[in-house]
C-alpha cells in the first residue's frame, strides 16, 4: 500500500488573558521569584477564567488552526483532543469541541497520555491520513491545569498553567511532513506523577477531597531525572528512524516543563539555544498543550520556514514520552 506523506497544514494557539506571576505565588506559598526562575525558568503562567473550560480554550486554538490551514470546519474528518483536564468524564472534550466548532462530519475522541499526549495524537492522526482513511484531522492539546493544581503545594503550583494549541494535519508534498515517530511508556513510573482521585479506584468522596486526591501529586525530582534522560534519547531515536542527524535540526520544539530539562536536551543534541523554541517563561507547563502552543508561536514569529527540519519531543505522566521528526 502506498502511504501518503502527511504534515501540519495549519496551526493555532490560545492562552487565557489572566496572568499569574511569580510575585503573586509568593503571596500564596513559601517561595520566591528567584527560586522559581532559577530552578524552572518560569516567570508567569495563564489561568482560565471561571467560565472557561478546556473545550473553550481548545475552540479558540482550533479556529485559528483551521483558518491557517485554509479549510472549513466541514472538511475536518476527525478531532483528537489530548488532555488530562477534560471538561468532564464524558462526553469527551473532543465531542464538546466538535459541537462548538460545528464540525458535523468529524468523528471525535480524547487521548490520554499526559504531557506526551499531543505527540501521541500526531502519530495517531498521521497514520490515519497516511493510510487514506481520512484527509484532515484536527489534533488539539488543551489543558486547564489550574483546576487540578493545589495552590498550597509549592512543589507543583509554581509550574502549571492553562492554554491550548491545535494543528490540522493533511496530505503534503513528497519529502515533506512527518518523517518518524518515537513513542514510549513506562507504567512502572506511574506513581511519580498522578491525580488518583475521581476515577474508579478512588471515586470522588468527602474523604478523597479532604485528602487532596483530586490534585496533581508529583515526585518532582524523580520526574526531573527521567525527563533529562528521556528527552535526549527519544529525540535521538526519532532522528535515527528518520535517517537524519542532529546537525540537520533547524528547530527543536520541546515540552515546556523546566528550562533545565530543555538545556540538558540541547546539550545532548549539541544544539545552540537559537535552535530551540522556549516560551515556558510566559506560560509555564501546560502539559499536552505545551508543544502545540510553542509550535504555533514559532510559526507566528516566523521561526519556521518551508523545508526546515523540526524535532518535537515531550515526556510526562504515565510515564510516557514521544518525539517526532518533521520537515515543514
Ligand atoms: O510535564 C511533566 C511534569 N513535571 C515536571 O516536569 C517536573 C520535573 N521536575 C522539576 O521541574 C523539578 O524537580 C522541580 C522544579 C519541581 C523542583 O526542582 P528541584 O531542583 O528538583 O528541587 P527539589 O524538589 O529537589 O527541592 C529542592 C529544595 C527543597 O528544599 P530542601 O528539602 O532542600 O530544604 C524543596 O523543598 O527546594 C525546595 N522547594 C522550593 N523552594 C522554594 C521546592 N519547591 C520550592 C518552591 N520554592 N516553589
Amino acid at each position: 500500500m502506498k502511504l501518503h506523506p502527511v504534515g501540519i497544514i495549519g496551526s493555532g494557539k490560545y492562552v487565557p488573558e489572566r496572568i499569574l506571576t511569580n510575585q503573586e505565588l509568593e503571596q500564596m506559598v513559601e517561595t520566591n521569584d528567584e527560586w522559581i526562575v532559577t530552578r524552572t525558568g518560569i516567570r508567569e503562567r495563564r489561568i482560565a477564567a471561571p467560565e472557561q473550560a478546556t473545550s473553550d480554550l481548545a475552540l479558540k486554538a482550533s479556529l485559528d488552526a483551521v483558518a491557517a490551514a485554509g479549510i472549513t470546519v466541514e472538511d475536518i474528518d476527525l478531532i483528537i483532543v489530548a488532555t488530562i483536564t477534560p471538561d468532564m468524564y464524558f462526553p469527551s472534550t473532543a465531542c464538546l469541541l466538535q459541537e462548538k466548532l460545528g464540525a458535523k462530519r468529524a468523528a471525535a475522541f480524547d487521548l490520554s497520555a499526559a504531557c506526551s499526549g499531543f505527540i501521541y495524537g500526531l502519530a495517531t492522526a498521521s497514520s490515519m491520513i497516511a493510510s487514506g482513511m481520512y484527509k484532515h484531522v484536527l489534533v488539539v492539546g488543551a489543558e486547564c491545569l489550574s483546576r487540578i493544581t493545589d495552590y498550597t503545594d509549592r512543589n507543583t503550583c509554581i509550574l502549571f498553567g492553562d492554554g491550548a494549541g491545535a494543528v490540522v494535519l493533511g496530505q503534503v508534498a513528497e519529502g515533506r511532513g512527518f518523517q518518524s515517530f518515537q513513542l514510549g511508556a513506562d507504567g512502572a513510573g506511574g506513581e511519580l506523577l498522578k491525580v488518583c482521585g475521581g476515577g474508579s479506584k478512588v471515586p470522588a468522596s468527602a474523604e478523597s477531597v479532604e485528602a487532596k486526591q483530586h490534585f496533581i501529586h508529583m515526585a518532582g525530582n524523580d520526574v526531573f531525572k527521567f525527563a533529562v534522560r528521556i528527552m535526549g534519547s527519544a529525540a535521538e531515536e526519532a532522528l535515527h528512524k528518520a535517517g537524519k542527524t542532529k546537525e540537520e535540526i533547524d528547530l527543536l520544539v520541546p515540552h515546556q516543563a523546566n528550562i533545565r530539562i530543555i538545556q540538558s536536551a540541547l546539550h545532548r543534541l549539541d544544539l545552540p539555544e537559537e535552535k530551540c523554541m522556549v516560551n515556558l517563561d510566559k506560560y509555564g507547563n501546560v502539559s499536552a498543550a505545551s508543544i502545540p502552543i510553542a509550535l504555533a508561536e514559532a510559526v507566528e514569529q516566523g521561526r519556521v520556514k518551508e523545508g526546515d527540519c523540526l524535532v518535537l519531543v515531550g515526556f510526562g505522566g504515565g510515564l510516557t514520552w514521544g518525539a517526532s521528526v518533521l520537515i515543514w
